[in-house]
């Protein structure tokens, strides 16, 4: 609670009360693993024509974004509300201190959330709330200044004092509507969103890796499934015997992503709303999946692949695209209970529209735009109390000793749909070749998405365009910016581990 709602002041472009997140918990006592889901829903008023210009056009990307109609109900609030209800120790209140201190006290812009604020001003412009807050006087705020939000300290004061169920029916909320329904880009949020909106617990998806067990959140994210699938497709090709700095390894692993991301399309969105198929981690079917790899060629007929339980009369794949925005943390308390959370307004600074000291969400347009494709419904279509499909990968570990399983690592990251290809690379890494988690984390990103090859560049792994442009991928040098934030079990204790590509430290006592 404390993490998250002083996040929601230092990186308020990443995550914080007006998001939605996804939560893994495990109860060291109980020896039990459970996930939460507080995912945004579509409003009830939405319809699967949301994101359409007309019949046949969707809309610009950033003209859906930027505005009411990409703001879903948020979910943070009754996130950290409804496991604090269930696992809590501390007195709620107490937990909300830090953050309302801190916002009125003020804290210190970083180099990050700086150049944010400076690369955006023409969209943070729009709205006057968040203009104010973050461009006053028309000037971006900078990097070091000491910036206070003294209406989010009231809103955190109001929380304190009559919990997180508040934010649904009270002034909060009544805020948000009042904001989405009179934006340029009228919204369709209402009260009866926020009373309707529930915290859902969910079965984690788990699958084996080697001896160890990967446990992460299913559907409506897309995260565990998509990196079971490349775990499972890399297990079958012998992963573990590969050279970990070998671009011809990697292509084996871009192709095995290639193969999960088609069926991720296809077949993965919230599963109150479509039937996924029950075999999409079954090995039976992953080593079918493994079979269609050719090390050093590039498969150019990759598809969506028939687990059981494939149904292809109603479904289809849409075009959803992700973005970089979110934060995730991973902590441990003494007993060994540990959260492993990944949290989101979606893109940077979301819909950009600013209430009580908080953004709202853009989290709709991880919806797909098009309602259909070719005569069929695509599967991440807009629906009424829908959530949209994501790729957080809030993830934990464990290594199966005998009958009995034992936490080894926790981790994830933002970053999109690449957040499913930091979160397999690094258990790649970390479990299959043994490395670090801090080297794991330090390591060049190659990524294929079902799309073009993706390199980091001002690494090493520049060196291998050629390799993969000579396999006929197409290849592009870009940052790839992940933010993976995670603590290993060791035999002589807990390591953490933070991406140096962004500003999270690990820190212990
Ligand atoms: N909005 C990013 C995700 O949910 O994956």
């Amino acid at each position: 609670v404390t993490a998250q709602t002083v996040l929601g002041l230092v990186e308020p472009q990443s995550s914080g009360l007006g998001g939605g997140a996804f939560t893994l918990f495990y109860d060291a006592n109980k020896q039990s693993l459970k996930s939460y889901d507080g995912r945004e829903t579509a409003p009830l008023l939405s319809s699967e024509q949301l994101f359409m210009s007309d019949e046949t056009t969707p809309m610009q990307f950033f003209d859906a974004v930027v505005g009411g109609k990409s703001v879903g109900t948020p979910g943070t609030v009754k996130l950290l509300w409804e496991m604090h209800k269930e696992h809590g120790v501390l007195p709620w209140k107490e937990l909300l201190k830090p953050a309302i201190e801190l916002a009125k006290k003020g804290f210190e812009v970083s180099p990050r959330l700086a150049a944010s604020v400076a690369r955006d001003q023409n969209r943070l412009k729009l709205d006057e709330d968040t203009a104010a807050y973050f461009l006053p006087k028309g000037r971006p705020i900078k990097e070091g200044d000491n910036l206070k939000n003294p209406i989010y300290a009231q809103t955190l004061t109001q929380l304190a004092k009559h919990g997180g169920d508040y934010f649904y029916n009270s002034d909060i909320s009544k805020a948000i509507v009042d904001k989405v329904v009179s934006s340029s880009k009228k919204g369709l949020l209402s009260q009866a969103d926020f009373n309707a909106y529930k915290v859902i617990e969910r079965d984690p998806v788990c699958s084996p890796f080697y001896n160890y067990n990967v446990c992460g959140m299913g559907p409506p994210s897309s995260g565990a499934i998509a990196v079971g699938q490349i775990l499972g497709i890399l297990e079958h090709q012998g992963v573990h015997t590969l050279d970990s700095e070998s671009p011809a390894t990697w292509q084996v692993i871009a192709e095995a992503s290639r193969l999960a991301f088609a069926d991720r399309e296809q077949y993965l969105a919230d599963p109150d709303f479509i039937s996924i198929p029950k075999g999409l981690l079954e090995d039976i079917y992953l080593k079918s999946r493994s079979q269609e790899i050719t090390p050093s060629k590039m498969n150019t007929h990759i598809s969506f692949g028939f687990p059981k339980g494939s149904k292809l009369n109603t479904q289809q794949a849409g075009n959803s695209p992700e973005q970089e925005s979110t934060s995730h943390f991973v902590i441990v308390d003494k007993e060994g209970n540990i959260i492993s959370m990944t949290s989101t307004i979606e893109n940077s600074f979301g819909s950009r529209l600013m209430v009580k000291g908080f953004l709202l969400n853009n989290e709709l347009t991880d919806f797909s735009f098009l309602p259909e494709k070719g005569g069929k419904l695509v599967s991440n279509r807009v629906e009424p109390g829908k959530r949209p499909r994501s790729s957080m990968a809030p993830t934990i570990v464990f290594e199966t000793i005998g009958s009995a399983e034992k936490p080894i690592l926790a981790l994830g990251s933002p970053g999109g749909s690449r957040i499913i290809n930091f979160v397999a690379h690094s258990l790649v890494r970390t479990l299959a070749w043994k490395q670090e988690l801090q080297a794991a984390f330090d390591s060049p990103h190659i990524i294929n998405r079902f799309g073009r090859m993706e390199i980091e560049q001002n690494t090493d792994a520049v060196n291998w365009q050629n390799f993969y442009e000579e396999l006929s991928y197409t290849t592009v040098l870009q940052d790839i910016n992940s933010g993976l934030h995670g603590v290993y079990f060791s035999e002589i204790g807990m390591q953490g581990a933070a991406d140096k590509r962004r500003e999270g430290i690990s820190l212990g006592k």
